[in-house]
């Protein structure tokens, strides 16, 4: 039986587990997807066992995304331009790292059918998944892509990467189309983005990268702001559909039984 994991710190609140496992079994194939919670030093031996085929497969999560690319042969052209990996699987003895995230982002606004072409896009928060936001906004075509970081230096540290993008201080608004919340603030019901918005005109949309809650308060406030939201869902889903299709070779079905797998 071929076994799969997802790495993290913390990784509880992972729900990768249950969309892989659904999509193995619909699939006939033999095989587990689980979880598991790693520190920095365990990450070696991680990786020895996908170079002796023990493991076939890993997703990486926070805080380990750029960490893990010390262990790898081979980067992806997006896993590269990210410096960001959150698929790892064996090619020809070679471990590749590989970045489904921006695919994921990329898919789910298509499905939404929200055009990036043109737009101003606000983004708060310079964590992990941040560099594949930027990069596949690049991708679709979005005119301005600002960012702030309540720690400024790391938002710098992404215009090193991508020389397009606007660094604001925390507490600047500017104006905008879009605006993402890719912090961690709203994983708890009480969490709240202190930024103030209470200026911005209808019609803006607000999307937040997290999907658990499925609606944060920065998602709440928006919708009283007369403003189009949406949830990290889709993109959750999108991103483990293509690692999925990486492995093996199918791409899953995407249906309502998915998305209430999620609901719990
Ligand atoms: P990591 O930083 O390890 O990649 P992450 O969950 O991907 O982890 O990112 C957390 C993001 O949420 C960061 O942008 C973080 O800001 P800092 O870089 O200043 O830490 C942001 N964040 C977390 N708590 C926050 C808070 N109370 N106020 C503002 N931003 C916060």
């Amino acid at each position: 039986m071929k076994k799969y994991f997802v790495i993290g710190n913390p990784i509880s609140h992972s729900l990768s587990p249950q969309l892989h496992n659904y999509w193995l079994k619909k699939n006939n194939i033999d095989g587990l997807y689980d979880k598991e919670k790693l520190s920095e030093r365990d990450l070696e031996d991680f990786f020895l066992k996908i170079r002796d085929k023990k493991i076939s497969g890993a997703n990486i999560t926070v805080p380990f995304k750029k960490e893990v690319i010390s262990y790898l042969d081979d980067l992806s052209l997006e896993a590269k331009s990210t410096q960001s990996v959150n698929t790892v699987y064996l090619e020809n003895d070679k471990i590749v790292g590989h970045n489904t995230d921006i695919s994921g982002f990329q898919i789910a606004m298509k499905e939404i059918e929200y055009d990036l072409r043109g737009k101003k896009i606000f983004i708060i928060g310079a964590g992990g998944v941040v560099s594949s936001i930027v990069y596949a906004l690049n991708k679709m075509k979005a005119s301005n892509v600002i960012l702030c970081n309540r720690t400024k230096r790391k938002a710098e540290n992404l215009k090193d990467m991508f020389n397009n993008l606007t660094i604001l201080d925390w507490g600047e608004i500017p104006d905008f189309d879009m605006v993402i919340n890719a912090t961690s603030l709203g994983l708890k019901s009480h969490d709240e983005i202190n930024l103030d918005f209470s200026k911005t005109k209808k019609g803006k949309f607000f999307y937040d990268i997290i999907y658990n809650p499925e609606e944060t308060n920065f998602l709440k406030k928006a919708k009283k702001l007369g403003c189009k939201t949406e949830n990290g869902k889709k993109m959750f889903i999108y991103q483990a559909a293509e690692s999925f299709k990486v492995w093996h070779g199918i791409k899953p079905q995407i249906n309502d039984e998915i998305i209430s797998l999620l609901d719990k």
